[in-house]
């Protein structure tokens, strides 16, 4: 397993490792093991498994292979992305503060402003896209930043290597969100971030059957902290999950390859529409870090947000889709399309969302596999006449 990991390229991890063949029987694709429990031959002899709470044999593979995929030294994962994203703030203590990206997913300021506050931890939110910013937000008691890049949903990126440069000196953990890109296409931890975390209910599940979340570890005591939490909390992921994530992760190369190429073209025929105001794309050259896009990722991914005017024309064109589905989430091989205001991001409430710049008229689109020119089709029907 290690001479994969050091010797592989990504697509060849992915099917690799974590992925073996079961020893006890040949077969290739990887057991569930679906047991709570597991026989001792006396006190303290056993095959390394006592409790499923613990550990479990697919999870282990699944967090084996999802390690290989970020390049770092282990994985943990739990029942959801927000369940990932809570076991790495209950590695902090009361008086701690977190600088955090003002652009999130809703759920994340939720989890910190409507529960970790009431434990004495501290969250300030700037626009994290100018560095800048970040280092006047820290302060004596800032143990962490947690970023996403690109944002969820207008699509400003971050520069990890230049946040990772001002944490490290102060020993701050930076902390990235790579749900929207997979470590396919970005990868936080050659660029000095400490934590990756993912919902892996998206791109790393890829068939919008299961929810999970992952953090990927690049110390040995955040491993430990995790495993510790995995059996002392339980919000683990369960093994039929964990098997649809490996399942899943096999086509993630083919699939982001594809992701993007029709990304690249429905944002392109969103950014000629007349009836389109404005379009978020990161592959879009008037992108105001387009630069930093091409240099940070190797693809742009098929997250696209675009401004309609107004709260009636989104629900116009919503009401209109027929193989884009209106649904939230994101990074399944259909495409969905979603209204960030009242869905993903109802929790910040109209004034929390005024100012970051999510309007009523904002529309999300995560451009699945289907043939692009069906959906180009499906938009062209639904939103008017170009
Ligand atoms: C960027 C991002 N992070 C985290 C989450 C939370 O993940 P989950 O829904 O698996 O709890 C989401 C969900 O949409 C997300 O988009």
């Amino acid at each position: 397993m290690s001479a994969k990991r050091s010797r592989s390229g990504f697509a060849t991890r992915a099917v690799h490792v974590g992925q073996e063949a079961d020893p006890s029987t040949g077969a290739v694709a990887p057991p569930i093991f679906a047991t709570s429990t597991y026989v001792q031959e006396e006190i303290g002899k056993h095959k390394g498994y006592e409790y499923a709470r613990v550990s479990n044999p697919t999870r282990t593979r699944l967090e084996e292979n999802l390690a290989a995929l970020e390049d770092g030294v282990a994985a943990k994962v739990f029942a959801s992305g927000m369940a990932a994203i809570n076991a790495i703030t209950t590695m902090l203590k009361a008086g701690d503060h977190v600088v955090c990206g003002n652009n999130l997913y809703g759920g994340t300021p939720r989890l910190f402003n409507q529960v970790w506050t009431d434990f004495g931890l501290e969250f300030s939110y700037v626009d994290t896209s100018d560095p800048r910013n970040v280092q006047k937000a820290l302060k004596k008691t800032t143990r962490m930043v947690f970023l996403e890049t690109p944002t969820n949903p207008l699509m400003a990126l971050t520069d990890i290597q230049a946040v990772s440069a001002i944490c490290r000196p102060k020993k701050i953990d930076v902390v990235v969100d790579n749900t929207f890109m997979s470590p396919y296409f970005q990868q936080p931890i050659a660029l000095g971030a400490d934590l990756v975390v993912h919902s892996t209910t998206k791109f790393l599940n890829g068939h919008s059957d299961g929810l999970g979340g992952v953090v990927v570890c690049t110390r040995q005591e955040q491993v430990e902290k995790l495993a510790f939490l995995q059996k002392a909390a339980g919000a683990i992921l369960s093994p039929f999950e964990c098997w649809l994530i490996l399942r899943g992760v096999k086509t993630l190369a083919v699939r982001m390859e594809k992701h993007d190429e029709s990304g690249r073209v429905v944002a392109e025929f969103l950014a000629k529409h007349k009836k389109v105001k404005k379009v978020f794309y990161p592959g879009l050259t008037d992108h105001p870090q387009h630069e930093l896009a091409k240099r940070q990722m190797t693809g742009f991914g098929s997250m696209i947000t675009f401004e309609t005017g107004s709260l009636s024309n989104a629900n116009r064109m919503l009401r209109k889709v027929r193989i884009c589905s209106l649904a939230e989430s994101l990074g399944g091989v259909e495409t969905l399309i979603s209204h960030p205001a009242t869905m993903t991001h109802a929790a910040l409430g109209e004034k929390g969302r005024k100012e970051i710049g999510i309007t009523d008229g904002l529309v999300r689109i995560s451009v699945g596999i289907e043939d692009v020119e069906d959906l180009i089709a499906d938009l062209v029907q639904a939103l008017g006449a170009r």
